[in-house]
């Protein structure tokens, strides 16, 4: 099957190009500026941009909280909704069980994802229950190709690992090629905050702000540096939400560590007022860290464009508001998480680059070039250049719509952006060489995702 996209400029986070795009199966097999061939299907890009799909290396889809709670999104609604927004490669959280091998973690999210999703997927592995055996395993999922280790300051009791197990942890990325994602607020510390705040009658949403105050992120990446300093291991800071802790990135890399920064649209756009909306509305903004003050956001724009954050994800991690409604009494049960799979590329264009912050080339390089580099999957994902799989957005800048839980693809009940216009949208997406979405209709089959070995880094 041959297709050829005609007409198009082709944007890349190196260049923008007039260009055709020739794809032989799933793979591109050339890319010119007139490319006279023979094609079974041509797309006609005259006035759109041609983009790489998008990669989101932070997603929780099927996440289960309790027994009888699992995030909204299993991976057929949560990669149909990732592909309607112009996704086309998910990199998911796995989770240890408390007790459980990380192979056994990793066979179970395979099977989540198997016949389900729609876009490729790769896999994190989130370590909860640390010992030398555990420690061992992390070689081997290295081999399997989950090359990345998420671990939590945060959580104590449920997640978090104290600073003697992230060390080792640190030592054996640096040996094997890894790469340590970490969740960085201090979690002893909010804990007590959360206890006083509870004891003094204040149960509503907006004291889960209060008690993640942003000097608390800050220290905990902070730390979390000087531990990757010592152990001479590279560090990924996942959801990164203020500019405290971002100025803790800037220190240490100033001595030379090497620290990686993802932030998220929400930091970028909502703020901790939400908290304060009717009733039990503030719910829906529950996640850690916390929306900060509008103050820290232009700040992070700033950063995402000079190149002090490399990546933006989503942390999709949706619940229901009935689910949200554990906490209705207590702000520290309310399930943390929010939706974002869908939007990430329109608000990021719409608030990003019709706005001026970012050029297009940067808006590529932070959604899909730096995540598919950091995590392992460049050049097959990210780029647009012969032999890379031909994931391809074709990107109508012109493109109206009105963000809504009404007509989005997650099956979570609400939008953290409900009501809100944006410009610039994809009017087709094709994963490896298939048309999957075009003009906002759904054309893709769930188990046609693969799942992605991911490389390690050079040591
Ligand atoms: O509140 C959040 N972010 N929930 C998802 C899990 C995590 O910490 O990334
Ligand atoms: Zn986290
Ligand atoms: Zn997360």
């Amino acid at each position: 099957m041959r297709t050829l996209i005609a007409n198009g400029t082709v944007v890349t986070a190196a260049a923008t190009v007039r260009a055709d795009v020739l794809i032989e199966d799933e793979t591109i097999a050339a890319v010119g500026e007139r490319i006279e061939a023979h094609a079974d299907l041509v797309l006609d890009a005259r006035g759109r941009w041609l983009l790489p799909g998008g990669v989101d290396a932070h997603t929780h889809l099927d996440m289960p909280l309790t027994d009888a709670i699992s995030s909204a999104d299993d991976f057929e609604s949560g990669t149909v909704a990732a592909a309607m927004g112009g996704t086309t490669t998910i990199v998911d959280y796995a989770t240890q069980a408390r007790g459980g091998t990380l192979a056994a973690a990793l066979e179970d999210w395979q099977e989540r994802a198997r016949g389900r999703a729609v876009v490729d997927y790769g896999f994190h592995m989130i370590v909860c229950d640390p010992s030398p055996a555990v420690e061992h395993e992390l070689d081997e999922l290295v081999a399997a190709g989950v090359t990345s280790f998420k671990l939590f300051m945060a959580y104590p009791g449920r997640l978090m690992l104290d600073d003697g197990a992230i060390f080792r942890a640190l030592l054996r990325a640096r040996d094997n090629g890894g790469l340590v994602c970490l969740h960085a607020e201090n979690g002893p510390v909010i804990q007590v905050l959360v206890e006083r705040a509870l004891a003094a009658g204040e149960t509503a949403p907006r004291h889960h702000a209060r008690t993640r105050p942003a000097r608390l992120e800050a220290e905990a990446v902070g730390r979390a540096a000087a531990l990757a300093e010592v152990a001479g291991a590279p560090l990924f800071i996942v959801h990164l939400s203020s500019p405290e802790a971002l100025a803790e990135i800037e220190r240490a890399r100033e001595r030379g560590v090497e620290v990686l920064a993802e932030t998220c649209p929400q930091y970028l756009l909502l703020s901790e007022d939400l908290y304060d909306g009717p009733g039990f509305a503030g719910a829906r903004y529950v996640m850690s860290p916390p929306l900060r003050a509008a103050a820290a956001r232009e700040p992070l724009w700033r950063a995402l464009a000079d190149g002090a954050i490399q990546t933006v994800a989503t942390d999709h991690c949706p619940f229901r508001l009935a689910d949200k409604a554990l906490g209705a009494d207590d702000f520290s049960k309310i399930p943390n998480g929010a939706p974002g799979i869908e939007t990430r590329l329109v608000l990021l264009w719409d608030a990003g680059v019709r706005t001026g912050r970012l050029s297009m080339n940067r808006f590529v390089e932070v959604t899909s070039s730096a995540p598919a580099r950091i995590f392992g999957l460049y050049p097959r994902k990210g780029e647009i250049a012969p032999g890379s799989d031909a994931d391809l957005v074709i990107w109508d800048a012109e493109r109206t719509a009105t963000i809504s839980a009404a007509t989005h693809h997650s099956r979570v009940d609400y939008s953290a952006y409900e009501g809100r216009g944006v410009r610039g949208g994809p009017e087709t997406v094709l994963a490896r060489g298939r048309v999957i979405v075009d003009r906002g209709r759904f054309l893709g089959r769930p188990g046609d995702g693969r799942y992605l070995r991911r490389a390690a880094r050079r040591r």
